[in-house]
């Protein structure tokens, strides 16, 4: 029996004889040889892998003001029957109504899974005053940066969005170390970003759960940003938020290609000026060149780790002024006191978000699976 099992292995590993791939990982999960075609990353969540996803610790949100204290508490992230919830709740559930107006948070923490990720925009400490509530929400963010970073490669997630006013759920990666500078200078990919309003209209266009977008992020500095160019949406008139499907990223040192469920959705392939003249950068000669010792796709030829997240409204645009929805945005952008604007407009989006029945699953990002394989 044994020299059956021995010599099926030893042919099963000559057919998979190993040729080198041009991608490139990092990180504690990261396979010690990349072969050219093999899955280097994969999560089921059969269980919650925290040496995998690394949750983050912030008030800060993502840069846009968004409404969301990120935390790591099984209420807001957790896995179940093979998928990974992302699920709102509601801060005052924890800490009581009167505290948001006037209580103070402080998230830093002791042990070394508890300290607070991000202190940019006052992520680590705030003091919730009338006008400037604290975080409303509270959500979780978690990422691969410790565990998996890679360089050019095929991703597939295989998810379904949330439904509910104002949610912005996202699946996207972030540069490891920031090779050109920081944002936008080393890029950002968005594999799927969209908004679990149900029936928003814009200018006309339902761009609520109907519509679900990938982008590209990348300039010398965040007032340059070229992400027009690389930003590509597909709408669905079922919605993303009412069944799972496959979002895909094909990234090589040739082009960058957006999919959902195998139909091509952008490609972007760079000529010889690269990012820089693709972004149109090239016309502004007082500006250095960050890219300009990398290769054509830089600063998509550096190492990216991935991010799942689930957002609440912000500030930047995402939700512009004067969409139409059923019960109309309760903040502006420009308002300097949007967090609070949203929380008093609690009585026309929490209702949408169904949190009191089926576990709250309608609000929440769900995933089914993340899988890389190398070039
Ligand atoms: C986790 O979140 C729930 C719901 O907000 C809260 O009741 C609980 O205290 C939190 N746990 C910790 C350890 O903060």
């Amino acid at each position: 029996m044994w020299y059956v099992i021995t010599s099926v292995v030893a042919l099963a590993a000559l057919s998979n004889a190993c040729t080198p791939s041009i991608t490139t990982v990092s990180g504690t999960h990261a396979p010690s040889t990349v072969c050219s075609g093999a899955m280097i990353f994969a999560d089921d969540f059969e269980e919650f892998d925290l040496e995998k996803w690394q949750h983050e610790n912030t008030l800060a949100g993502g840069g846009n003001w968004e409404f969301q204290y990120y935390n790591n508490n099984r209420t807001n992230s957790f896995t179940h029957s093979g998928l990974l919830f992302i699920r709102p709740s509601l801060t005052s559930d924890q800490f009581g109504k009167s505290f948001l107006t006037s209580g103070r948070l402080n998230i830093e923490g002791g042990a070394p899974a508890d300290r607070c990720t991000n202190p940019q925009w006052w992520g680590c400490e705030r003091t919730g005053t009338p006008t400037n509530v604290l975080n409303p929400i509270k959500s979780a963010r978690i990422r691969t940066v410790n565990s998996f970073s890679f360089r050019y490669g095929k991703v597939e997630v295989r998810a379904k969005m949330p439904a509910g006013d104002w949610l912005w759920p996202a699946i996207w990666l972030m540069p490891a170390y920031n090779a050109y500078g920081t944002w936008p200078a080393s890029g950002e990919i968005d594999l799927v970003e969209s908004r679990g309003n149900k029936n928003m209209l814009h200018n006309g266009v339902h761009i609520g759960t109907q519509e679900a977008g990938s982008t590209l992020h990348y300039g010398p500095y965040p007032e340059l940003n070229a992400w027009e160019r690389t930003h590509w949406i597909r709408r669905s008139s079922a919605g993303y938020d009412t069944a799972f499907h496959q979002y895909q990223l094909e990234w090589t040192p040739d082009y960058i290609k957006f999919s959902i469920d195998n139909v091509e959705l952008g490609r972007v392939t760079p000529g010889n000026g690269g990012f820089w003249e693709y972004g149109g950068f090239n016309s502004n000669s007082n500006i250095e060149n960050p890219w300009r010792y990398g290769s054509k796709m830089a600063p998509f030829d550096q190492k990216f780790y991935i991010i799942i997240n689930l957002a609440v409204g912000g500030t930047n645009g995402f939700f512009p002024d004067g969409v139409q929805n059923p019960i109309p945005k309760p903040w502006w952008n420009g308002s300097p006191t949007a967090a609070t604007d949203f929380w008093n407009g609690q009585a026309g989006w929490l209702p949408t978000w169904n949190l009191n029945s089926n576990d709250g699953q309608d609000a929440s990002l769900q995933v089914d699976y993340v899988r890389v394989w190398a070039l």
